[in-house]
Order: structure tokens, then C-alpha cells, then sequence
């Protein structure tokens, strides 16, 4: 079937391919739609930059009114450059090294959040070598399955994030050493790409059990932060270009009653970025094999990784043939059998020079991208560019 889309086709022929090309309309009205339905209970987001760190797109993305969720002092700075401002900026990572942890202190970023005793004991030290004080959150791994692909699921016990919830009390204990760190909240994610919410809701749960037994020891949790992990819709991106926010948060005001001292912070990060993006490539060749037809990209696992990576499965679209459909394989030109983004699909007939869309490529796509076979990094375009 010859999906007819909003890609402007012909000005696509002058490009060189593979590129990504982003809808700035559809992130401007999917940002709009997170901060409407997170402003109804006064939800703070922090967007994680990892999914995308486009310069274009962080600027849209602060300009929208977020903060910022970085992994590393690269993440930090990106956010800083994009003018987040350093008070709406939090830090998390299992593995901070110092020099990202003193880029965080001379910031002075909101929120650390820390994943464990050890790095607890080394943000105290830097801190107090530059006589400060810096804010944290302790990552507590709550131990609720997620339900997601194993390689994007971190709230179980085997995994190597947070704290364990029966290590809390004695990393509490030594908080008392350690006069350079101020424990403000309490910080969970517990996997990405959710869309049945259900385990949200079983966090809740568990973060409501968790408050009540630090409260019993007299801890006040100033902030909560429920992390990121609100899915999309790969396989129909036209029928839900937008996640559905307001489904999501409920779950969160219904689940979990706020106390008047407290503040709750949420990290989306594919929910934001994801739907606007598109992978755009350019066939190659189409190969028939002995059992099999083949269309070969010129866009390979060096430009989008998550199919070979988590075999995730992005809808393709030929943009230039509305011919009958056929039955294809479409690879990339990597050395590699991996270098597949989909197996036994129909496309409408493909021939060389056909322009390919690889769409909900908008996270983990053009930031996951590598140089592997000395390929060049992919350039990106907006629609408002153009
Ligand atoms: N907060 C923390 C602590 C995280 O680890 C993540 C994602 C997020 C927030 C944002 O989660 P999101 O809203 O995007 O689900 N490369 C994989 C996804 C890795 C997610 C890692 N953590 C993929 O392409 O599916």
C-alpha cells in the first residue's frame, strides 16, 4: 500500500542520503502536549538528553519549558550549551567519573543522582574540596519488572542500576559522614519503551511503601523522581504521532498522593523525541536471491542501531513507489548479518534510487550512530529548514 505522508519528497532528491529528518511541528506539538498534561499537577519533566542531542532539537526542547536529565559531563555540557539552566539540569549514571562529577559541582547542577555508596563517598569529597555542598537523590532500584526487551529493563534486582532497596538503610546511615551531600529525593527508572502502564502503577506502590519506612526513620523526601520509560508507537506512527500523556501522568496522580512539602520530576525522553524522526535512505540496490529478495540501503546499523541491537522493529516506507507490494528483506550496506532492519516485509515494488523512510527514528537513532566502517556520522534536517 502507497502510504501517503507529510515527507517533502522532492526536496529530499537533492540531499545527500542517509540523513535524519525531523517534523519540528509534531516535537513543538508533542512538547506542548507533555507540559500541558504534566502542568495539570504541577509535574516537573526533565528530558533525557541521551535520546537526542541534537543541538535543534535541546533548543525546542528548553525553549518548551524542560529541564534536562544527563548521563555525563558530554550530556551536561550539551544541556548548558543549549541554555538549559543549570538549576532544572540532573545528573544520574552508574558510573560518574571525576571529572564529570566537578563539571556537575561547578555548574552547580539541581540534582545528583547517585547510584551507589562508593560514588555517594566520592561526590563528598569533591564537594568538600570545593567547599560546597552537593544536592543528591539516592537511584533506588524498586525492583518492579518492567515487561520491556532486557536490554532497556532496570528496576530488577540483577540490575547493575540504583540501590537495592535492602542496601537503603545503611547507605541512609552513612549519609551522616558524609556533611558534603544533601540527600533531597529519591530517584527511580525502571525501563524504557513502556506501553503497558501497569508497572508504573506497581511503582507507586512501591515508592509509596518506601516513603513510609523512611519516614518511620525521620527522613522527609523532598523530591521524587520517577525516571523516564513512556513508550511509542512503532508500528502505526501516523495513527499515534503523540504519546499519550495525560494517560501516563494520571497514572501517577491517581497512584501516588503528593505531600504539600513535596516536588515529583519525571524524565521522558523517547516520548518526546521519538515520533518526530525519520532515518531517510536511499535504495541502493535490490538484490534477488536465490529465496529471497533483498533491498539494500545505503543507511546500515551505523546510522540506526536498535534493530540490530534490540531487534526493535521501525516501520518502513518507500516515499517514491506506489507500485504492488512485494515481500523484501531490507538491509544496509554493513559488513555485517546484523545490518538488518527487517526481515520477509512488503514494500511496494523497490528499485534503485527509491528514497526509503525508516520512521519513530527521533530517539536512540541519530545519536546512537556510529563511524564504524569509517562511515560518516549522517547530517539532520528540520521541516522548518527546508
Ligand atoms: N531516566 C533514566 C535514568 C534512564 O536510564 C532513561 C533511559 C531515561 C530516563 C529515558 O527513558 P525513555 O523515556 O527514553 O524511555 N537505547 C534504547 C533505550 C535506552 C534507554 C536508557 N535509559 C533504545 O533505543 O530503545
Amino acid at each position: 500500500m502507497y502510504m501517503k505522508t507529510n515527507f517533502p519528497t522532492e526536496m529530499f532528491q537533492n540531499l545527500q542520503t542517509p540523513f535524519y529528518y525531523y517534523d519540528t511541528e509534531l516535537l513543538n506539538r508533542t512538547l506542548q502536549s507533555a507540559m500541558t498534561e504534566a502542568n495539570r499537577y504541577g509535574y516537573h519533566l526533565h528530558y533525557a538528553v541521551k535520546a537526542n542531542a541534537n543541538s535543534r532539537v535541546l533548543e525546542s526542547i528548553r525553549a518548551a519549558g524542560l529541564g534536562a536529565d544527563c548521563v555525563s559531563g558530554g550530556e551536561i555540557q550539551a544541556a548548558v550549551d543549549a541554555g538549559f539552566s543549570a538549576d532544572k539540569i540532573v545528573f544520574a549514571g552508574v558510573g560518574k567519573a571525576d571529572w564529570e562529577i566537578n563539571l556537575g559541582l561547578d555548574k552547580d547542577i539541581f540534582c545528583f543522582n547517585v547510584e551507589s555508596l562508593p560514588e555517594l563517598q566520592v561526590i563528598d569529597a569533591l564537594a568538600a574540596a570545593k567547599g560546597r555542598t552537593a544536592c543528591v537523590a539516592l537511584r533506588v532500584n524498586p525492583e518492579v519488572d518492567a515487561h520491556t526487551h532486557a536490554h532497556i529493563t532496570t528496576g530488577k534486582k540483577e540490575n547493575k542500576f540504583g540501590i537495592n532497596l535492602d542496601q537503603l538503610d545503611g547507605v541512609l546511615d552513612s549519609l551522616a559522614g558524609l556533611p558534603h551531600v544533601r540527600l533531597i529525593g529519591l530517584h527511580f527508572h525502571i525501563g524504557s519503551q513502556l506501553l503497558d502502564l501497569e508497572p508504573f502503577r506497581a511503582l507507586c506502590g512501591r515508592v509509596r511503601e518506601l516513603q513510609a519506612n523512611l519516614e518511620k526513620r525521620g527522613v522527609q523526601v523532598e523530591n521524587l523522581n520517577f525516571g523516564g520509560g513512556l513508550g511509542i508507537d512503532y508500528a502505526q506512527p501516523d495513527a499515534h504521532p503523540i504519546p499519550d500523556f495525560g494517560t501516563y501522568f494520571k497514572i501517577f496522580h491517581d497512584n501516588f498522593p503528593v505531600q504539600p512539602h513535596q516536588q515529583i520530576h519525571f524524565e521522558p525522553g523517547r516520548s518526546i523525541v521519538g515520533q518526530c524522526g525519520a532515518l531517510i535512505s536511499k535504495v541502493l540496490y535490490v538484490k534477488e536471491g536465490s529465496e529471497k529478495r533483498f533491498v539494500i540501503l545505503d543507511a546500515g546499523f551505523t546510522e540506526l542501531i536498535r534493530p540490530a541491537l534490540y531487534q526493535a522493529s521501525h516501520a518502513i516506507q518507500n516515499l517514491t513507489s506506489d507500485k504492488k507490494e512485494v515481500i523484501y528483506d531490507v538491509v544496509g550496506p554493513i559488513c555485517e548479518s546484523s545490518d538488518c532492519f527487517a526481515k520477509d516485509i512488503p514494500l511496494p515494488e523497490t528499485q534503485r534510487g527509491d528514497l526509503i523512510a525508516l520512521r519513530s527514528a527521533g530517539a536512540y537513532g541519530e545519536i546512537m550512530a556510529s563511524q564504524y566502517n569509517c562511515r560518516q556520522l549522517p547530517a539532520a534536517y528540520f521541516s522548518d529548514l527546508l
